[in-house]
């Protein structure tokens, strides 16, 4: 029965944000906006609300949930806070940057699977911040697609990948960045890690904590063993369309075949029907923004495949460029 009941849009009046916030607290799921991408989310202290995310997304149940929160004070009620963090907070939240720290107990095994850690963030949409205030706890939700697929930055993508298995989605409107957090590994502020790059780059990082940002490890290279993965949802193939990626430096602009899809970084001078962009001025804020709605709208246009240009510079390229990657990753 629940199967084939559709999800309804809830725009985000007064009334359906206390709505949805009681929803919260009776252990159900929501999708809510934030400004990365949508989240599908549950009460962070409710296990059995937790456990509904992996069933309804079909993720494994060793890649472990950010939590969401609503500043410091509620942070110090999941995890050990220190100076690194406090320093990070001032400067980047709310806003997106994810950072690892060591758990309290209240934290259960589902949300973190098990690690010691707990991944938190502070977001900054509006409508985000509404609904943690009103739900008065914190919010446990990864990106709200079914795993491995291209996350959703509008109401509408969510309803149509989960729509037959959640109940609600709040509207917040098309996501402002467009790509998942930056996620920070600080549990031991003098190695900061960076296990996923986002719009707040390793170089502001850097400078905030005047300290280099180490690098993960490749999933490749950490050990088979579930627990000693660092970041598990670091997948190689990740955030993939059904329709198989080809990435290129730069694109060819002749003998284009026909049934293959070309996406460039900005517009082409007079481009030809199977050639798209993902901003008209090749504006890498405008990229990341409209990166994973663009490449949903080529996955459902029935090409063989989807030749895409890479950014290229640093910054907000490493971001794009990682989630290309692992669009491509076979
Ligand atoms: O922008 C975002 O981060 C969005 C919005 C909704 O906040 N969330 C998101 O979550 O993208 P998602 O689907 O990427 O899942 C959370 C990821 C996991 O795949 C894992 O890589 C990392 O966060 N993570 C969570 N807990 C962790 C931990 N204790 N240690 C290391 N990585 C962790
Ligand atoms: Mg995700």
């Amino acid at each position: 029965m629940s199967r084939f009941r559709r999800a309804r849009i809830f725009r985000p009046t007064p009334r359906n944000l206390v709505f949805l916030a009681h929803r919260l607290r009776a252990g159900e799921l929501v999708a809510v906006p934030t400004e990365t991408v949508y989240g599908l989310a549950a009460n962070a202290l409710d296990a059995r609300a937790c456990a509904k995310i992996f069933r309804v997304k079909g993720r494994p149940a060793n890649d472990p949930l950010i939590v969401h929160v609503r500043d410091l004070q509620q942070l110090a009620q999941i995890a050990v806070l220190n100076t690194a963090v406090a320093r990070l907070a001032r400067k980047f939240w709310p806003g997106a940057l994810t950072i690892v720290l060591t758990k309290l107990p209240v934290v259960s095994d589902i949300v973190t699977s098990g690690r010691p850690s707990v991944a938190v963030r502070v977001p900054a949409h509006r409508i985000a911040r509404q609904l943690l205030d009103r739900a008065g706890v914190p919010l446990a939700a990864p990106s709200a697609n079914p795993f491995g697929y291209v996350s959703p930055t509008t109401a509408e993508h969510v309803r149509e990948n989960l729509g037959r298995r959640i109940d609600y989605i709040l509207d917040g409107g098309p996501c402002s960045i467009g790509l998942e957090s930056t996620i920070l590994d600080l549990r031991d502020p003098d190695e900061p890690t960076l296990l996923r790059p986002g719009a707040i780059t390793r170089d502001e990082l850097a400078a905030a904590l005047g300290r280099r940002i180490r690098t993960a490890p490749p999933q490749a290279k950490q050990r088979a063993s579930l627990h000693a993965q660092l970041a598990p949802g670091m997948l190689a193939r990740h955030y993939s369309p059904h329709t198989p990626v080809v990435l290129h430096e730069r694109l060819p602009r002749s003998e284009l075949s026909r049934d293959e899809a070309y996406v460039h970084l900005g517009k082409p001078p007079r481009p030809q029907v199977n050639e798209f962009w993902f901003d008209a001025r090749g504006n890498l804020a405008g990229v990341a923004r409209r990166l994973f709605a663009t490449l949903r709208r080529i996955d459902a246009g029935g090409f063989k495949s989807i030749h895409v240009e890479l950014a290229r510079g640093d910054g907000l390229a490493e971001a794009i460029n990682d989630r290309l990657r692992r669009a491509a990753a076979k």
